[in-house]
C-alpha cells in the first residue's frame, strides 16, 4: 500500500502522541525492554500500542516502519496479533551498561583529539569550555543563566573584537538523549580555534565574523542521560498538577507555538510544548541570551540523528521570502556535510519532502520569524538504529564532528558575505570583489616551476606544469631569441619570426616539438599539475603525449593499463618501446621529454601516476 501525504501526517501525529502517553513509564534503567522496528504501522496500531509501555525514538521517512522500546507484554501482544516487527535489540539494558562501562575506561584520556573518543559528561564539557576559553584569546566563556536545576548553560564567544559584526550562533542537545551534537559543538568551537592559529584561512575569516557556540542547552535532561534514562528527551521541569517532568525545549519557542505540528499538551509527552512559550526555564535563557547579539545572521540547532539539514521553516511547507538563499546556503552546506566523509546527507525545508514531519515552536523557526537570522536544524549522523541510533559508535565521534565542522564553516563563510578569494593585489589572481583572505593568493615566490634543458635542433618538450599564462607564445618566451619553431600534435605551427601562433593556448598532457638555433634552458612557471586521476585523450594512430612525473619512471608501469592498444611509444632521439615484440630501447620517461605514441584505436587513458 502507498502511503498518501495524508496518510502519514495521520501517522506521525499518531506517532508522536504514543510518544507522549507513555513518557512517564521511561524514567528507568530499561531492564527487560527490547528494541522492536515494527514492519508497518498504521493508526490503528499506534492506538493499540498506547496501553504498554512504548517509547518511540523517532518518527522519520520510516515514520511507517518506527524504531520503539518495548517490554515483553507488548511483543506478545504484537505476536498475538501476528504484527510482523525486528528485534533490533534484545536487552537494551546490556547495551546502555555496556555504554557506560566503555566509557567509563576511555574517559580517563582526555589530551587533544583522545577528548572526542568517547562521550563526555557536562561537567568534563564544562571543564573543556574553560579550558578552551582560557587557552585562547580568540575564545571566552559566557554564561547565558541557569537551568530548572541550576546548573551553568555556558558557551563560547569565537571573537577578535569590534562591534556589530555578522555573528551566527551554534547550539547542541536541545534534545538530551542527542549526545553526538554536544561533541560536534565543542569540536567546532575548538576546531575553530585551533584553526585559528595555524590557518589563515580561518584567520581572515574570524576577523570578520563572530561565532557563538553553547553545546548545552539542556543541561539537566543531559546530565539526566547520563545518570537515569538514557533515552530522555526533555528539560527536567517539573510540570504543574503533573507527576510528569519535562518540557520539549524545541516546542517552546514562539514561531507557530503549540501550532499542531508533532506538538502535544499533555504534560507526559515527549513533544509536550509547555504552559507557553518559553515556559521553559532553558528556551527563555537561550532566548535572551540571542537577542543581545547584535547583526546575528545564521543561526544552527544541531540534533541527531538522520543525517539531514533543514532549512525554514519547519512548521509548515510554505516557503519563506528568503527560500531562493536558504536553499542555496542549505544545499551548500549539506554538500559539504556529505562530501567530507562521503556520507549522504539530505536538506529540504518544511517537512524536507517528507523525509521528516513538520514541528511547531522549534528554535531555529523562532531566530527566523522573530531575529531575522537564517535558522537551520541539522540531523547528524547516523541515518538509522543500526548505526547506532542516538549511540552513534564512539569511533565515529570524529567523523560526525568532522562532518558538522565543514557544514558550519559554509554558515559562516555565509554569513561573512561570502566575498573570499585572494586579496594581495600582487598576486596573478588577485580578486578585487574578495575582502577575506583565503590563502590562494598565487605570487611568483608560492609557483611551482619546472626546468627544461634543450639541446640545439629539434626536440620533444612537455610539461608537468600548468602555466598561468598558457598561450605558446607565453610560455617559450623566455627561448624565443633561438626559437624558428614550435609544432603541435596536429602539426600547427608557432612561427615567432612571423608573429604567427597557429597553437594558441599550450594543452595540459600535450608534448609539443620545437627547433632551436641554440641550446637553451627553458623554464615554466605556474601550477603542478595533479598527475594522478590525470585523463589523457588519445586518437587512433600517432599522439604526442605529455610525461607527467616529477622524477623518471618506467615504460611499462606507465603504460600497463594500456599495453595492449599500444603499436610503438617513441622518444625525441628516435628510441623505441613496442610491446608486441618486448623490445624496449627506451627504459626510463623522463620530466620535460615529449613521447609520440601509436595506438591502435582512440582510448581515455588515466594518467598511472607515481
Ligand atoms: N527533529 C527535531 C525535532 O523533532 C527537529 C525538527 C525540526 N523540524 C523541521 N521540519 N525543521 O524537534
Ligand atoms: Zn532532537
Amino acid at each position: 500500500m502507498k502511503f498518501t501525504r495524508m496518510h502519514r501526517v495521520l501517522l506521525i501525529v499518531f506517532c508522536l502522541f504514543g510518544m507522549g502517553v507513555d513518557a512517564q513509564f521511561n524514567s528507568l534503567p530499561y531492564t527487560g525492554s527490547k528494541l522492536i522496528r515494527l514492519n508497518s504501522f498504521n493508526p490503528e496500531l499506534s492506538i493499540a500500542l498506547e496501553s504498554f509501555q512504548v517509547t518511540y525514538l523517532s518518527c522519520r521517512s520510516h515514520a511507517n516502519t518506527p524504531e520503539l522500546i518495548v517490554q515483553d507484554d507488548a511483543l506478545r501482544w504484537l505476536d498475538a496479533h501476528d504484527i510482523s516487527y525486528d528485534l533490533l535489540e534484545e536487552d537494551l539494558k546490556q547495551k546502555i551498561d555496556r555504554e557506560q562501562i566503555r566509557m567509563k575506561k576511555k574517559r580517563i584520556h582526555r589530551e587533544g583529539s583522545a577528548w572526542y573518543n568517547t562521550y563526555r559528561t557536562y561537567e568534563e564539557v564544562q571543564e573543556k569550555l574553560y579550558k578552551i576559553a582560557d587557552e585562547n584569546a580568540l575564545a571566552s566563556s559566557v554564561e547565558l543563566g541557569l537551568s530548572f536545576e541550576n546548573r551553568k548553560i555556558t558557551g563560547l564567544k569565537l571573537s577578535t573584537g569590534g562591534i556589530d559584526k555578522p555573528a551566527v550562533f551554534f547550539n547542541g542537545c536541545q534534545h538530551a538523549r542527542e549526545w553526538i551534537t554536544v561533541m560536534a559543538s565543542v569540536y567546532l568551537a575548538d576546531h575553530f580555534v585551533e584553526k585559528y592559529q595555524s590557518d589563515v584561512f580561518i584567520q581572515n575569516l574570524l576577523d570578520v565574523v563572530d561565532v557563538y557556540v553553547v553545546p548545552i542547552v539542556n543541561p539537566d535532561g543531559y546530565v539526566y542521560t547520563h545518570t537515569s534514562d538514557r533515552f530522555w528527551r526533555k528539560n527536567r521541569q517539573s510540570n504543574d498538577s503533573s507527576s510528569c517532568v519535562g518540557i520539549d525545549l524545541n516546542r517552546n519557542w514562539d514561531a507557530d507555538w503549540n501550532g499542531g505540528e508533532s506538538t502535544s499538551s499533555s504534560t507526559c509527552s515527549d513533544v509536550y510544548v509547555g504552559e507557553e512559550a518559553f515556559s521553559a526555564r532553558e528556551t527563555q535563557i537561550v532566548k535572551n541570551f540571542m537577542e543581545t547579539i547584535p547583526n546575528l545572521k545564521g543561526h544552527l540547532d544541531i540534533h541527531s540523528y538522520s543525517a539531514l539539514v533543514l532549512g525554514p521553516w519547519g512548521y509548515t511547507n510554505e516557503v519563506t521570502p528568503d527560500h531562493e538563499e536558504i536553499v542555496r546556503l542549505g544545499e551548500s552546506m549539506n554538500n559539504a556535510l556529505s562530501n567530507t566523509y562521503n556520507y549522504p546527507y539530505f536538506f529540504g525545508t518544511g517537512d524536507a519532502d517528507g523525509a521528516l514531519y513538520l514541528a511547531s515552536g522549534t528554535m531555529p523557526d523562532w531566530s527566523y520569524d522573530s531575529l531575522g537570522a537564517f535558522g537551520f536544524t541539522y540531523e547528524l549522523r547516523p541515518q538509522s538504529w543500526e548505526e547506532g541510533g542516538f549511540e552513534l559508535p564512539e569511533s565515529k565521534i570524529i567523523t560526525a564532528c568532522e562532518e558538522n565542522y565543514k557544514g558550519t564553516l559554509e554558515m559562516v563563510l555565509w554569513a561573512a558575505g561570502d566575498v573570499v578569494g585572494c586579496t594581495d593585489p600582487d598576486a596573478f589572481n588577485y580578486d578585487a570583489m574578495a575582502s577575506i583572505d583565503d590563502g590562494s593568493c598565487l605570487t611568483s615566490g608560492s609557483l611551482d616551476s619546472q626546468t627544461i634543458v634543450l639541446p640545439r635542433g629539434w626536440k620533444m618538450i612537455s610539461s608537468n606544469i600548468q602555466p598561468l599564462q598558457p598561450s605558446i607564445e607565453k610560455v617559450l618566451a623566455p627561448i624565443q631569441s633561438g626559437l624558428i619553431v614550435a609544432k603541435n600534435g596536429a602539426g600547427a605551427p608557432y612561427l615567432p619570426q612571423y608573429n604567427y601562433n597557429g597553437i594558441g593556448d599550450v594543452v595540459d598532457g600535450q608534448a609539443y616539438h620545437i627547433k632551436l638555433k641554440n641550446s637553451d634552458t627553458l623554464i615554466v612557471k605556474g601550477l603542478k599539475i595533479l598527475s594522478e586521476n590525470f585523463e589523457m585523450i588519445f586518437n587512433e594512430g600517432w599522439n604526442m603525449m605529455a610525461y607527467l612525473n616529477e622524477t623518471p619512471s618506467d615504460v611499462h608501469s606507465v603504460f600497463s593499463s594500456i599495453k595492449d592498444e599500444i603499436i610503438i611509444v617513441k622518444s625525441s632521439e628516435g628510441l623505441v618501446y613496442i610491446p608486441d615484440l618486448n623490445y624496449n630501447a627506451l627504459d626510463l620517461l623522463n620530466p620535460g621529454e615529449g613521447y609520440q605514441i601509436k595506438l591502435r584505436s582512440p582510448i581515455s587513458y588515466i594518467y598511472e601516476a607515481e
